[in-house]
């Protein structure tokens, strides 16, 4: 039998989450929720470390989130959910760790650079941003948590949790685990335009896109840029809207699609319309929830005080056994 792990996992509430977000994050979560202990939070702290000239922003989205979760398929009876700044024991370990935290570990820490360099729009010189994996650590080794599901980019900051985790059991006695990482299977999901799906590459589809924006998304989408016109073969290996066919239904060799646009009798407005009825049908499911929690705004706010509450026992518990082992 496999064994339960303590999971934490966190999403900074930036915006609404998106099919990117969906297959390369939420639906993983929705697995792990099932089989382990898990935790998932709103990191409004770490949203924090780049969106600090615009405060106001990050509140709204994180009841968004949760709203997002839910209808994604987290049930908040399986796993905890919480408010990371709600439990100000994070801010207090976020400290402690600092203390044992070489500066020369922050610096060299590639996904610090490239983030740095990608966002040259905003000044992140910051002891904060710098900061960002020891703050992720804490929330992490909080819960003493032993898998942490990522994706590539936070490998990284999961690995400096792990030197940061070994180095406080070295100093003053074992209390944390080392947690290892949790990759997704799932493929990079790409964009409307074949770019990786990013908000700010406008290429999204959201997990909230109304029904008449999406069919405007769809039938915009560039297929096989090769094909001018129905008389050419296509190949579906250089097609975008292949990639969102084989996400929506894994199973499928799509045999039939493949020889029609190999031999040029299936044209691309067949596959676009088959894509919008299948990514409809997928989005419905989740809008039907999404509709029925924001009627609702109470229950959502519920959820995240009642989980918060549950953090917060467990953080107020360890973080008193880490002030005894520090002696303080
Ligand atoms: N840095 C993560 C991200 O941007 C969010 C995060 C904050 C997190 N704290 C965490 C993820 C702890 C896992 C564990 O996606």
């Amino acid at each position: 039998m496999a064994s339960t792990h303590t999971i934490v996992s966190g999403m900074r509430p930036t915006g609404p989450l998106h099919l990117g977000h969906y297959f390369g994050v939420l639906k993983n979560w929705t697995a792990l929720q099932e089989e382990h202990h898990c935790y998932f939070f709103v990191a409004d702290w770490h949203a924090l470390t780049s969106e600090y000239a615009y405060p106001k922003s990050i509140q709204p989205f994180a009841h968004e989130l949760v709203i997002d979760w839910i209808s994604g398929g987290l049930d908040p009876n399986k796993c905890t959910f919480f408010q990371q700044s709600a439990i100000k024991e994070h801010a207090e370990l976020n400290l402690i760790l600092s203390m044992i935290t070489p500066l020369g570990w922050l610096e060299r820490n590639p996904t610090y650079k490239e983030v740095k360099q990608e966002l040259v729009a905003k000044d992140l010189n910051t002891f904060g941003f710098l900061g960002y994996p020891v703050l992720m650590s804490a929330d992490i080794l909080m819960y003493q948590a032993t898998m942490v599901p990522v994706g590539q980019d936070q490998l990284p900051h999961l690995e400096l949790c792990r030197e940061i985790a070994r180095r406080f059991n070295g100093l003053y006695g074992h209390f944390f685990p080392e947690p290892r990482s949790q990759l997704t299977q799932a493929p990079k999901t790409p964009g409307l335009d074949g770019r990786k799906m990013s908000k700010s590459y406008g290429n999204s589809i959201f997990l909230m896109e109304d029904p008449a924006e999406l069919k405007t998304k769809i039938m915009s989408m560039l297929t096989d840029t090769a094909r001018q016109r129905l008389k050419d073969p296509g190949s579906p290996e250089n097609c975008n809207l292949f990639p969102y066919l084989q996400l929506l239904d894994p199973n499928s060799d799509f045999q039939e699609i493949r020889r029609g646009c190999t031999r040029a009798e299936r044209g691309c407005v067949e596959c676009k319309k088959l894509l919008l009825t299948q990514m409809d049908s997928f989005l419905e499911s989740m809008r039907r929830i999404r509709l029925d929690l924001e009627k609702h705004p109470d229950t959502v706010r519920d959820i995240l005080k009642q989980g918060t509450e549950r953090a917060r026992r467990q953080a107020v518990l360890n973080m008193e056994r880490i002030r005894e082992m520090i002696a303080f």
